[in-house]
């Protein structure tokens, strides 16, 4: 038997919300600007802004953004920190940390960026080099990013659901090299702009199991209306949330361990 196309099978996952968020999706996302005096403007979409500050940076805190191009969340992480404390804003690919590293340098002001590197290191071995380093870690995860896979022929064309369990598999090994890259008492957000709950808690409930006794999740207030409650975090999607997303996060929290 074929494999469903695209649109059948979100059809099908989200049942009647599909007629309503297929055409949220293709209309025009809100943005907030992030600028500061003499810099260029950042327009990033207000849910993702929301992941980013639902970290719970403080200035002074050792900060890992793993995924970080082109770099929207790391320019609200550099701004919690207001110069104090260090961000590692890092990503693989060579192309996107071009742009990052363009994003930083034309946005942020020298007193917010003189702290914070970029690097192009894989995620999966923060895990295994920089254990308990770090006191907050953004994972916004490579995902399946529907929204821009809708925009293309192209990518329509490549779309499958086995795409969707490969990715996970991904998803899984950079969150637990985030959670072991995590101070004890530290604290990450997981997020995607993924649909479904395969990249989003079906990911954030392996952790649990994987890392048990390690990790707990935290509660998560979004002040956009229209959010999703799902099993661990929050999901906004643009059909109830005026626009903004898709975004799911969760927050995550490393136990101290008692000797
Ligand atoms: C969703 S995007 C990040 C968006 C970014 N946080 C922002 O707000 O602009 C995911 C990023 O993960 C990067 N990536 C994919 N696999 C990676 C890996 N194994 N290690 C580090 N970065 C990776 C991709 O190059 C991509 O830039």
């Amino acid at each position: 038997m074929a494999a469903p196309d695209f649109f059948a099978f979100f059809s099908e996952y989200f049942g009647e919300r599909w007629n309503a968020l297929l055409p949220a999706l293709r209309g025009e996302a809100v943005y907030e600007t992030i600028q500061y005096p003499g810099k260029e403007p950042y327009y990033l979409d207000e849910a993702s802004a929301f992941a980013a500050r639902a970290l719970g940076v403080e200035p002074g805190m050792n900060v890992l953004d793993m995924c970080a191009a082109p770099g929207g969340k790391t320019l609200i992480l550099a701004g919690a920190l207001k110069g104090k404390g260090s961000l590692q804003s890092n990503d693989r690919s060579p192309d996107r940390r071009t742009r990052l590293s363009h994003v930083i340098e034309n946005t942020l002001p020298e007193e917010f960026r003189a702290n914070v590197t970029v690097s192009g290191y894989d995620g999966v071995r923060f895990g295994m080099y920089r254990k308990e380093e770090f006191d907050r870690i953004l994972l916004d995860a490579p995902c399946s990013s529907e929204r821009h896979v809708m925009e293309s022929e192209k990518y329509l064309a490549e779309w499958s659901p086995k795409r969707i369990s490969h990715i996970a598999i991904t998803q899984g090994s950079l969150l637990a090299s985030a959670v072991d890259a995590l101070k004890p008492g530290g604290q990450m957000i997981y997020s995607t702009c993924a649909l479904s709950r395969m990249e989003n808690d079906d990911v954030v409930r392996k952790i649990l199991k994987k890392r048990k006794g390690k990790v707990r999740v935290l509660e998560l207030e979004s002040g956009i209306p229209g959010t999703d409650k799902t099993e661990f975090g929050l999901q906004m999607l643009p059909d109830r949330c005026a626009g903004r997303g898709p975004i799911y996060c969760a927050k995550l929290e490393k136990l101290e361990i008692e000797n």
